[in-house]
């Protein structure tokens, strides 16, 4: 029998709102608008990086797509005392954005690492089971190819994130175009056959894909 669950509206409202943004998150968000090309992820996606990065006790987290910031103050947050965030970006102005985000959130420079570039040109370069966290949020063109990448980057019991994998357009600029949304279903079907993952698909903004290496600690 099929059995269907509905949220009401004021629950969904309510959740939206359990975590709300402060100053420095709301002017991330208007950047953003204001700039275009730079959709942030929503209160509660970036909530539950933040919590995610705090689980693990996270000292090092590879964020593809810096936008204007919004994702990386929520990362960097969870993120332990002194860690570093290094997040990759091919748009410059994106980037100044975000560096004065987090500057006007209360980081230092020292807590993350802007790398201008094309994440595919970029992610060659940084080294091999050294990162607790990859989160990906740039080309939706390019999901396999982050995989790759994260199952390189991620020391064992590391966790990887996809926002926006599902065919919809909650929390994004406009709906996904048909290679978008089959490079979406592909990584989906990726993560969920990998055996060397542990994976969770999280009804949260327009889907998050969450999967953890294992051989950490607990695996
Ligand atoms: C959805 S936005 C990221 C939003 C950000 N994570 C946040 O929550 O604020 C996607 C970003 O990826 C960048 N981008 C798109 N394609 C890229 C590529 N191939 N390499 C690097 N960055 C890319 C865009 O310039 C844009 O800033």
């Amino acid at each position: 029998m099929e059995v269907l669950i509905s949220i009401s509206a004021a629950t969904l409202a309510y959740i939206d709102d359990f975590l709300p943004e402060d100053d420095a998150l709301i002017s991330a968000r208007r950047n953003a608008a204001e700039v275009g090309g730079a959709a942030p992820v929503s209160p509660l996606t970036g909530g539950t990086l933040r919590f995610l990065a705090a689980a693990i006790g996270a000292r090092s987290v590879v964020e593809i797509g810096t936008g204007c910031g919004t994702s990386g103050i929520w990362l960097l947050r969870g993120m332990r005392p002194g860690a570093v965030l290094t997040t990759v970006d091919s748009e410059p102005e994106h980037q100044r954005l975000a560096r004065a985000a987090y500057l006007a959130a209360g980081f230092p420079p020292s807590r993350y690492r802007l790398i201008g570039g094309l994440a595919l040109e970029v992610l060659p370069r940084l080294a091999d089971n050294a990162y607790d966290m990859v989160f990906c949020d740039a080309d939706r063109l390019e999901l396999s190819a982050y995989l790759a990448s994260a199952l390189r980057l991620l020391r064992p019991g590391g966790i990887v994130l996809f926002n926006s994998v599902l065919p919809g357009s909650a929390g994004t600029e406009r709906l996904p175009t048909d290679a978008e949304a089959a490079a979406a279903a592909e990584v989906r079907e990726q993560v969920r056959a990998d055996e060397r993952l542990t994976q969770l698909l999280l009804p949260i903004g327009n889907g998050l894909l969450v999967a953890a290496r294992q051989g950490g600690s607990s695996s």
